[in-house]
């Protein structure tokens, strides 16, 4: 659908090979422009927490740096801040540095669900669930693009994993699909209308997402109304014929002409429609005008000001997990305080792979601590962050700890433990840092640990033992302040896990599926992913799906939810009981006992973060449309609600339940139609058929003794439920006619 006006003009004056050439890459990160006819060449970069501009060469696994740019923090930090209206601004952010480095489109954000915790990938990824990652992209899409700047959403799709990443087929059944990996797409899709789409690397049941008809026109095209380009991720593409065809319209990087000419050969000897060529250009010369005319002549980088939203961001990416005896915060010269942990020291700010950034300042925990503190804090590394472990530091470390009287402890995944391009075999951190800290908790028992990782690790073994946990994942380039201000309250945390921590790798739902063999990874856990998987079974974690402390606590009250048309409307009174002002993410999930389909205990609904100062109560509204309760039917190839009773739980995590309320849904009918292969079973409990059936029964089969007397048996009659329609007529007790009476006569009066 083209929109510019000058779109079909230019369009018409091409030559196929002028519109083949339009279809692939010119540089590593330009598109083809031609000038002649009016279409600019435009600029593209990696995305997504910072704008990575490559102004010679050009590479996508961090080889080679970029220009400096503003760090963020990565997906990992941002997405627990719960807080769409943060990471818009922080998208903001990113449109204006990408207008000062002249860059069109920003590589991300990236959006996959955090299937299993090994994924090297995960620091770029939202959530483990689809609702979460869905609504935080969106706010991403809107700031980006509200600058005038594209955005590319990715890696669309099912791509959960680094091994085998460019070739592995992920085999998912129709429905986990649906309602677990595609939702966040949907949701950014018909909400924003990001300018690009990535597609993955790997295939989806058995067809590279390059080439994938149904993904790329059907569902996304055709189903979403999806209106902007679709862009290989760089190298995707296999073949380039039929992925065109399949609605790939952009290849990066270029090809230097190769893959044109299939195109060109392909036109010329009827394999390929131009229809098809002129589609993708008509797409792309929208594409291109748009980046250039929405670039800024003289847009500039304001360095301080983007590191100071860097900070507040980081503040609020942050995660207490645990706080005893609220040993946090820190008050200056309250006590000595010794910092151990080369992380202090030396960031672990980003992961490492295309997103990889050089930052324009990079501020460290250590040195914003003993701003804080207001005095010299002592340090000792402990440990060396890559290479083997160091007895002499470990000692050091251990004497340090002893004479301090709060140890803030610096742990963490070095960058070569997860990155693009691999898996984690394992969530551990590493050993030479669980044994110094099982000394270190020896020394000392006020410890505070802080942890730099991209990805879930384990902490079930010491957590307890420790008065103080804070999950810093990674923070980007002012993660060391913002990890500082927590540190001695200047921000009170406000982060939430996106991402169940388990006790134990062999929890993990994924676990002996993922990453999958010879180019095959089965989603064998299915729907049950993260605490879809851990709730439903009620099964042990060391910290659940949405849970995170702040220095002071949150009452629930006066919870009403009613359904107003085709929403369901939350409304909640959040008291902050303490004495520090802070921020809770009210979170909303929904039930169906006794669904008919295999569901989820709870899903997510709605959530969001309120800033409610010290002893005040805040009014908080929430609401969903009744059709996120649709479960996808399989059989009928269609979304349906299920009616019934619901419970609408408004809670503080997946595990902490403050209010359960009912509400009635109507629903859709059956998305299943009754036939004569529907069993008896189905017939009972059909509200339209149901009537008609026993009413037959009644009559025809009150003189069948034999059936009239397995349906009066309880026990008989489950036996009989099982029993398609198809089979009475096996048995002779109604004839085909009679049958197919009973499915008309559902028919008429349903219609
Ligand atoms: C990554 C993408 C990235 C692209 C360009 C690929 O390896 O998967 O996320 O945008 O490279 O660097």
């Amino acid at each position: 659908m083209s929109v510019h006006p000058q779109t079909e003009t230019i369009l018409a004056g091409l030559t196929l090979e002028q519109k083949a050439s339009l279809l692939s890459g010119a540089t590593f990160w330009e598109t083809e422009g031609i000038e002649e006819a009016g279409i600019p060449s435009i600029i593209v970069s990696d995305g997504p927490h910072g704008v990575r501009r490559q102004s010679t060469g050009g590479d996508h696994l961090g080889l080679l740096d970029g220009e400096p740019a503003t760090c963020f923090p990565p997906a990992v930090g941002l997405g627990s801040s719960w807080d769409p209206e943060l990471v818009e601004r922080v998208g903001e952010a990113l449109g204006r540095e990408a207008q000062a480095k002249r860059v069109s489109v920003l590589l991300g954000p990236g959006i996959n669900i955090k299937r299993d915790p090994r994924c090297g990938r995960n620091f770029e990824y939202l959530s483990e669930d689809p609702l979460h990652a869905g609504v935080l992209g969106s706010a991403f899409v809107r700031g980006v693009q509200s600058q005038g700047v594209g955005t590319s959403l990715k890696h669309y799709a099912a791509n959960n994993q680094e091994t085998d990443r460019l070739r592995v087929s992920a085999e998912i059944d129709t429905r986990t699909l649906r309602e677990l990996y595609l939702p966040a797409f949907r949701r950014v899709v018909t909400e924003t209308q990001p300018w690009t789409v990535m597609c993955s690397y790997n295939k989806v049941n058995g067809v590279f997402a390059s080439e994938h008809n149904w993904l790329l026109n059907t569902v996304l095209r055709d189903e979403w109304g999806f209106e902007g380009v679709v862009v290989s991720d760089w190298g995707a593409v296999r073949d380039r014929v039929p992925s065109l065809a399949a609605g790939l319209d952009l290849e990066m990087p270029s090809t230097n002409g190769r893959t044109d000419a299939d195109v060109v050969a392909a036109v010329q000897n009827g394999s390929l429609e131009i229809a098809v060529v002129d589609t993708a250009v008509r797409r792309l010369i929208e594409l291109a005008l748009k980046g250039h005319e929405g670039l800024w002549p003289d847009a500039e980088l304001d360095v301080d000001g983007q590191h100071a939203i860097a900070r507040e961001v980081a503040g609020r990416s942050i995660v207490l997990l645990r706080n005893e005896d609220a040993i946090l915060p820190l008050t200056p010269g309250a006590g000595p305080v010794a910092v151990i942990g080369e992380f202090a020291r030396t960031p672990r700010y980003q992961g490492a792979g295309s997103s990889q950034i050089v930052p324009t300042r990079l501020d460290n925990a250590l040195d914003a601590i003993r701003a804080a503190a207001g005095e010299d804090v002592p340090f000792a590394p402990g440990f060396v962050l890559e290479g083997e472990s160091d007895p002499v530091l470990a000692d050091e470390a251990v004497r340090l700890a002893a004479s301090a009287e709060t140890v803030l402890y610096f742990a963490g995944l070095p960058s070569s433990a997860e990155s693009e391009g691999f898996d984690r075999e394992d969530i551990e951190l590493p050993a030479d840092q669980v044994a110094l800290l099982e000394r270190l908790i020896e020394a000392n028992s006020r410890i505070v640990v802080v942890l730099s990782n991209g990805a879930v690790v384990r902490v079930s073994d010491w957590n307890e033992r420790v008065p103080a946990l804070i999950e810093g994942w990674l923070l980007g380039q002012a993660g060391g302040g913002a990890i500082a201000d927590v540190l001695y309250g200047v921000v009170n945390p406000s982060g939430r896990l996106t991402e169940s921590i388990p006790e134990r790798l062999q929890d993990v739902p994924a676990y002996t599926s993922f990453p999958g063999e010879h180019g095959s990874v089965r989603y064998a856990e299915g729907l049950y992913v993260g605490y879809r998987h851990y709730d439903t079974r009620e099964a042990a974690v060391t910290y659940p799906f949405g849970f995170g402390l702040s220095y002071t606590t949150f009452g629930y009250s006066h919870e009403v939810v009613r359904v107003e048309g085709d929403t369901v409307r939350v409304s909640v009174q959040v008291t902050n009981t303490g004495t520090r002002d802070g921020r809770e993410v009210v979170q909303v999930y929904s039930a169906l006992p006794g669904a008919e389909v295999s569901r989820p205990v709870h899903e997510l609904r709605a959530f969001t973060s309120v800033a409610i100062p010290a002893g005040k109560t805040r009014e908080v509204e929430l609401s969903f449309p009744v059709s996120d309760l649709a479960y996808f039917s399989t059989a009928a190839d269609v979304w349906s609600v299920e009616g019934g009773t619901y419970v609408i739980e408004i809670a503080a995590s997946s595990r902490d339940i403050r209010a359960r309320l009912d509400i009635q849904i109507e629903g859709d009918p059956s998305p299943i139609p009754l036939s004569v292969n529907s069993t008896l079973g189905e017939w009972f409990a059909h509200p339209v058929g149901a009537p008609i059936l026993n009413a037959a029964f009644a009559q025809v089969l009150a003189a069948t003794p034999a059936v009239g007397g397995m349906l009066n048996d309880p026990h008989l009659r489950k036996m009989a439920e099982q029993m398609p329609m198809s089979q009475m007529v096996a048995f002779g007790a109604i004839t085909p006619e009679q049958a197919q009476g009973l499915v008309d006569a559902v028919e008429q009066a349903s219609a």
